[in-house]
Formats: C-alpha cells, sequence, structure tokens
C-alpha cells in the first residue's frame, strides 16, 4: 500500500489549521514536519515546527511524521517525544559515531515512539544497511534537504531500489519513505522503485484540490 505525508512546509501560516483540516478530509496519511535548525541545513525554522506540531495534535488524530534535519538530534527529540508524534526521523549524517546512532534509535522506541533514519542524496545507501533491523523506516532524501520547492535528483531512484532489494532479501518489514520533489511524474517511478510512503509538500498544497493531488500520487 502507497501512502501520503503531506509536508506542511510550504504551507500559509496565517491559514494552517483550515489546511490541516482540508487535508485531514483529503485523506493525507500523515503530516510530515520538517524541522530546520540552521546548522545541519541554512534554514532555522525550529521554533515554528514545534508550534505547528502543538496545534496540529490539538486538532488533528492524523499521525504525525517528523523529520529533523538538525544536528543535534538529542535536543530535539525530547521535545517531539513530549508532544506524542508517531515516528521521529533523524538523519544519520547527523552523527559520526555508530553506537550513537544506536543509541539514538533506541531511546527514541522506549519512548512509544517509531523511529526513522533518513540518509542524503550524496550519502552512500549502504550506511543504513546495518540500522535495518531496529528501525521502522528509512528516508531516502530525493533532493538536498532544505527548502521545498526543488525537483527529484534521478541518481536517487536507484538508492530506493539497492534499498528496498536488501530489506526484501533480508526479509525485514521497514517502510521506505522518499522525500522532496514528488509530483504526479516522480511518484510513479519512486513507486516503481519500491517506495511506500511518498512525502510531498508543494505539489499537493499548491494544488486546487488537495485529495485530487493525492490520489493522483498514489497512483501506480
Ligand atoms: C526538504 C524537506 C521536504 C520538502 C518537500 O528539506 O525535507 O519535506 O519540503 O517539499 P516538496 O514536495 O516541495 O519537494
Ligand atoms: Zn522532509
Amino acid at each position: 500500500m502507497v501512502e501520503v505525508s503531506t509536508s506542511i512546509l510550504n504551507a500559509n501560516e496565517e491559514e494552517i489549521i483550515k489546511t490541516v483540516y482540508d487535508l485531514e478530509t483529503a485523506k493525507t496519511d500523515y503530516f510530515h514536519i520538517d524541522v530546520m535548525d540552521g546548522k545541519f541545513v541554512k534554514n532555522d525554522i525550529s521554533e515554528k515546527m514545534r508550534k505547528y506540531t502543538e496545534s496540529i495534535k490539538n486538532v488533528s488524530n492524523i499521525p504525525l511524521d517528523v523529520h529533523l534535519m538538525v544536528n543535534n538530534v538529542e535536543e530535539y527529540v525530547k521535545d517531539y517525544l513530549d508532544i506524542g508524534v508517531n515516528c521521529i526521523t533523524f538523519h544519520i549524517e547527523a552523527y559520526k559515531n555508530e553506537m550513537e546512532v544506536l543509541k539514538q534509535i533506541s531511546y527514541i522506541k522506549q519512548n512509544n515512539c517509531k523511529v526513522g533514519l533518513a540518509i542524503n542524496p550524496n550519502t552512500n545507501i549502504e550506511r543504513v544497511y546495518e540500522y535495518i533491523p531496529y528501525i521502522h523506516k528509512v528516508l531516502i532524501m530525493t533532493v538536498e534537504p532544505g527548502k521545498g520547492g526543488q525537483e527529484l535528483l534521478p541518481q536517487t531512484i536507484e538508492k530506493i531500489a539497492n534499498i528496498n532489494k536488501f530489506i526484501y532479501e533480508n526479509g525485514y518489514e521497514v517502510d521506505i519513505e522518499v522525500d522532496g520533489g514528488i509530483n504526479e511524474k516522480t511518484s510513479k517511478q519512486v513507486i516503481e522503485s519500491g517506495a511506500n510512503i511518498l512525502v510531498a509538500g508543494s505539489y499537493i498544497i499548491n494544488s486546487e484540490d488537495f485529495e485530487k493531488a493525492i490520489k493522483m500520487i498514489k497512483q501506480k
């Protein structure tokens, strides 16, 4: 089954609660919350996103899918665990040491939250293999992290296929989420390569009809 996680990164701040209601009616499977610290990526939207998450949690039962684009993962994890989100995904590039990655994975799980590991376009996919038995999902960045509205980088398609093969051959049950540049054309390519959760921001938010846009990108 293919699911859609709508990124609210580029939603209009004044209308955020209405947008959340409309996306819920349009049956988004998740809300994708992009947290940027001004260090891992240039923009710092950490305060704004924490407030958005708290407001959404108050009005919606749709699971919250948090994507931490931050250097200091610990600092942010606590806040989002307190809010009660469904899944926290952090970047493998935020750590130099394998033990630290494993520690962070188990800390999130101990707090009754799902955990994902994200990987940038230029990082070798094999770096996530050893963590696959312990995580719920892999998030393949299909653009450079930092902003919405970019085009999908074609070289990332092969990474999706490789991780899908690895997961299948080893009998794991791990979601493959893709993030960046998803539209009605690229969605077909990533689904064919094995992605089952598609993050989409501008394609959905800029469309006239959220429900139709969500249906379009779920189509094989
Ligand atoms: C990029 C973010 C993405 C992005 C998706 O750093 O992680 O979630 O906002 O937006 P679109 O779909 O516009 O590429
Ligand atoms: Zn994201």
